[in-house]
């Protein structure tokens, strides 16, 4: 069969409903600064999918300190791989700050979080080596898993039972082979909000021999008493071997890094074909990073803000009946029921009628028949958009209750 042919016909999961979704569902543009209230399509929408966690995106000091890079060095600088001729004084310096804010030896940047983390599973582990994994990891974690040419097992979402029943599994093949075993799981889940039973699976260290990996994207600037993340949350960071966090998220930037034991480090330095294999992060994004860790640092305030929305959010749907799940961070789902054809059309009664953006999740990345609306709560959010939200919320799941929704076809984008 001729490969695009083959392609035609099936489009994939969420190629599926691009005939209507492109533009509006799907590929969304979000114009104008980078703010709670942004510009779609010609109106302005409260906005709730950013993971601006902090604020960080529109900060004057981080705006002037990007402006001022991109004037001083420009986009190139410096070129190639950090091994071969991309490194540079400001780039060791922001990894020795992070190294220290996360509380480990050393630290690695990563020009982007996805690639990073695939490629990190990759140099860590061998054929002989076993990996165990959380069931609700995000794409790189099983992208990188798929590249293991050895075992793995993947264990019910943080249940501990689960982790033990594989890593007695895992156990009895590394004793054969002579290898280890990597434990990998997330800080915070980026979909549910749940934290990942960091305590648990560092509790388990004392009965086997392991090391682990932590995704920590959500949780670092979110989560923690300084904001270093998700171990420090659950007071175990000493547990996690190799913390990884993306700049992404609270930094709102791009790039990304690891942090661990000094000889680690080294290691993946020279053995991470994502980043020996790729250019080094420009110089403004370096810069810009060292500014957001500064702030981050100095400006508690920016996470206690976070923390005061997050709050009236997720106690205010809880109040009005909403399931927001078994979030314990800021991300904020809320479960409704219904058909994809609902979710569309809720999406599109809030965005259109009460100038609310929110993403709208829909199978396969949750079960049929469940809608999830996500929401990103941030520090330059208000009360007031809560209270405009919960509101909005209401008359929609009013709405959805009455079966007003699916009577009509799913709105296509014009
Ligand atoms: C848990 C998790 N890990 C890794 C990544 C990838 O990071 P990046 O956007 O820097 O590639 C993301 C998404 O950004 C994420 O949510």
């Amino acid at each position: 069969m001729d490969l695009f042919e083959k392609i035609a016909a099936n489009r994939g999961p969420l190629g599926s409903h691009s005939h209507y979704a492109h533009g509006y569902f799907t590929f969304p543009k979000l114009e104008g600064e980078i703010e709670p209230r942004m510009i779609f399509r010609g109106k302005e929408v409260l906005t709730w999918s950013l993971n601006n966690y902090l604020g960080l995106a529109n900060h004057p000091e981080v705006r002037r300190a990007d402006a001022e890079a991109a004037a001083q060095y420009g986009m190139a600088l410096p070129m190639g791989a950090r091994m071969m001729s991309g490194n540079s004084n400001l780039h060791e310096q922001l990894e020795s700050e992070l190294a220290d804010f996360v509380q480990k030896p050393d630290c690695m940047l990563l020009n982007f979080g996805y690639q990073g983390v695939v490629s990190i599973i990759d140099a860590m582990v061998g054929r002989h080596d076993v990996i165990v994994y959380d069931a609700e990891s995000h794409a790189c974690i099983i992208d990188g898993v798929r590249l293991h040419a050895g075992k793995r097992f993947v264990y019910v979402h943080n249940d501990m039972e689960s982790l033990e029943k594989q890593l007695e599994r895992a156990k009895r093949i590394t004793d054969e082979t002579g290898g280890g075993i990597l434990v990998i799981t997330e800080g915070v889940f980026g979909m549910s909000g749940n934290q990942g039973n960091l305590r648990g699976v560092v509790a388990m260290k004392e009965k086997y021999e392991f090391r682990l990996f932590v995704d920590d994207a959500h949780g670092f600037g979110t989560m923690g008493a300084t904001g270093a993340g998700t171990g420090e949350e659950q007071g175990v960071q000493d547990g996690i071997d190799l913390y990884f966090s993306t700049f992404a998220k609270s930094m709102a930037s791009i790039g990304a890094f690891v942090a661990g034991p000094e000889s680690v480090i080294e290691y993946l330095r020279y053995n991470m074909r994502s980043q020996i294999f790729a250019k080094s992060l420009p110089m403004p994004l370096v810069v810009g990073a060292i500014k957001r860790l500064e702030l981050l640092r100095t400006q508690p305030e920016l996470k206690d803000n976070l923390w005061t929305v997050v709050r009236a959010l997720q106690s205010g749907l809880r109040e009005k009946g909403f399931n927001i799940g078994t979030t314990t961070s800021p991300v904020t789902p809320v479960f409704l029921s219904g058909q994809i054809s609902d979710a569309t059309q809720i999406t599109f009664d809030l965005r259109e009628n009460h100038g609310i953006f929110c993403s709208i999740v829909v199978y396969p990345v949750v079960p049929k028949g469940v809608i999830m609306l996500r929401l990103i709560p941030t520090a330059v959010h208000s009360l007031d958009d809560v209270r405009q939200t919960i509101t909005a919320f209401e008359v929609v799941a009013d709405k959805l209750s009455k079966g007003l929704y699916s009577k009509t076809e799913p709105m296509p984008a014009s």
